[in-house]
């Protein structure tokens, strides 16, 4: 039985080697699963490829940098691929993200893309999404307000801390929520009600993006292609 971190590094790999080609722009996730994908374009880049990526966090940015990965911004080219970890799939392709914080940003990159790759290990694909709490990023100033109106019918609504008191601050300067939803019947309608809530940035629902799930598991990496049956492409 291959251990976590082998898992990860197999699908991050694996949407590396089958997805990326020389001369492409690329957006690149966040997170443990995207490490050992950026890990393998720095390698590519260090044997020559002219690749150039668009980075969803500080961190991964930070990552590009010490991989010397040539970073670009968000539309100076076309991106020919997103690859991003997640933090649930559910069968139709909608995601949880955000366990890391960075969800706004994928969320940017996964909509600029022209295919969204997303590679998890095999504990990652639920029935449902909402056994992992759902992050939602929020404008500080907006906070109470914002936890008011979602606890007003979830009651378990968190405020993400780096340990001890101090809140969690997201890349864009915001606070981010975790909520237990329970199990989440229909993600699309979740995160529309969401983001109608004044001081609502985004919340870690990713719905109608995702192409393609790399499912690493013991005996390598499955590959899972969106059909008309599990929902549209945006
Ligand atoms: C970062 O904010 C997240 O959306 C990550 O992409 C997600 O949490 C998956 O991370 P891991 O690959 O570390 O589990």
């Amino acid at each position: 039985m291959q251990n976590s971190n082998a898992l990860k590094q197999a699908a991050g790999e694996a949407a590396i080697d089958r997805y990326v080609r020389d001369g492409m722009c690329i957006g690149l996730g966040t997170g443990t699963t995207a490490y050992y994908a950026i890990r393998r374009v720095g390698e590519l880049v260090a044997a020559g490829a002219a690749i150039t990526a668009v980075p969803s966090s500080l961190a991964t940015e930070a990552l590009c940098r010490k991989a010397a990965i040539p970073i670009t911004g968000l539309l100076d080219r076309p991106i020919a691929v997103a690859i991003d970890g997640a933090d649930e799939v559910s069968p139709d392709f909608a995601l949880t993200k955000g366990g890391g914080g960075a969800l706004f940003r994928e969320k940017c990159v996964a909509l600029a893309a022209e295919q969204f790759i997303v590679i998890v290990d095999e504990s990652k694909l639920v029935p449902h999404l909402g056994a992992f709490a759902t992050p939602v990023e929020v404008v500080p100033f907006a906070l109470d307000w914002v936890v008011r109106e979602i606890s007003a019918a979830f009651p378990e609504v968190t405020i993400r801390r780096r340990g001890g008191e101090t809140p969690f601050v997201t890349d864009n300067g915001n606070a981010l929520l975790d909520c237990g939803f329970g199990a989440i019947d229909d993600p699309a309608e979740l995160e529309a009600e969401l983001r109608a809530i004044h001081g609502v940035v985004d919340a870690g629902l990713f719905n109608n993006l995702t192409d393609t799930v790399l499912v690493a598991q013991p005996g390598g990496v499955r590959e899972l292609v969106r059909t008309s049956t599990t929902g549209a492409r945006n």
